[in-house]
């Protein structure tokens, strides 16, 4: 297993002088972190002169989307491409909210994962319920579909990063329990070992949904939980470095 993973994803927040002056300020409490694994994706507009603020830092630059052509007539978009050219590491595929918002289905993700896996990117593949599929008794059949249709013939595992971010958890300040994520980092183990075999105990499976500096670390105690995709919390420096070197 690799080291633990805390990713920050800032989603539609932070001009470029606000988004250097988090950088400004997170560094030098983070720095002397090598346990585990920091990473940051920031708007789009904003990758360059992250980039260029956290280079040669223990800080990671990731991207929150890219488009599955490397160019072309696609207004709008950016590719996999040339998020590899600016320094990113890590590229967000299948947010919650790129499915609710811009309609991507699981078949426009699977394309997005194999366009950026072709560009040696690495992929953080966001899967999850919403709560009426949680309250029909259907998360494991949705995680499933998700995991099955996503990563079809996508042969590259170690590229892969799976992040569980159940729709009903994010930006709600409730998070999910002990229990529930237990059962469904297992659940996706257990998916993923069919599809990859032993070699899926190497993908790091993230929790996301209102992580928080308070509850950070009864999170990663939990079996199967890799590291964390933080929203709200990781907007703020102080908030996300307590999240970063939560103890063990
Ligand atoms: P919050 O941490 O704001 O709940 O967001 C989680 C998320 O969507 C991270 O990708």
């Amino acid at each position: 297993m690799y080291s633990k993973f805390i990713v920050a994803n800032w989603k539609m927040h932070k001009t470029i002088s606000e988004a250097l002056s988090f950088i400004d300020d997170f560094i030098p409490m983070v720095k002397d972190i090598k346990d585990r694994e920091i990473g940051i994706a920031p708007t789009f507009l904003c990758i360059a002169s992250v980039g260029k603020a956290i280079k040669d830092t223990n800080i990671k630059l990731c991207a929150q989307n890219a488009f599955y052509e490397n160019k072309g007539a696609y207004t709008g978009e950016i590719s996999p491409s040339m998020l590899k050219d600016a320094g990113v590491e890590y590229v967000i595929i299948g947010h919650s909210e790129r499915r609710k918002y811009f309609n991507e289905t699981d078949e426009v993700i699977n394309k997005k994962i194999d366009a950026c896996v072709k560009e040696d990117l690495n992929v953080i593949f966001c899967i999850g319920e919403t709560l009426e599929e949680r309250q029909k008794d259907k998360t494991t059949e949705i995680l499933k579909t998700q995991i099955i249709k996503g990563l079809d013939k996508i042969n590259s595992p170690e590229t892969l990063t799976i992040a569980y971010e159940p729709v009903w958890a994010i930006g709600t300040g409730v998070v999910a329990t002990e229990s529930q994520i237990a059962e469904a980092h297992s659940f996706i183990r257990n998916q993923l070992r069919e599809i990859y075999g032993k070699v899926a105990d190497k993908i790091r499976i993230l929790y996301g949904g209102s992580v928080t500096p308070e509850n950070i670390k009864t999170i990663m105690t939990i079996d199967n939980v890799d590291g964390v995709l933080v929203g709200g919390a990781s907007l703020d420096p102080v908030k996300f470095a307590k999240i970063v070197k939560y103890e063990f």
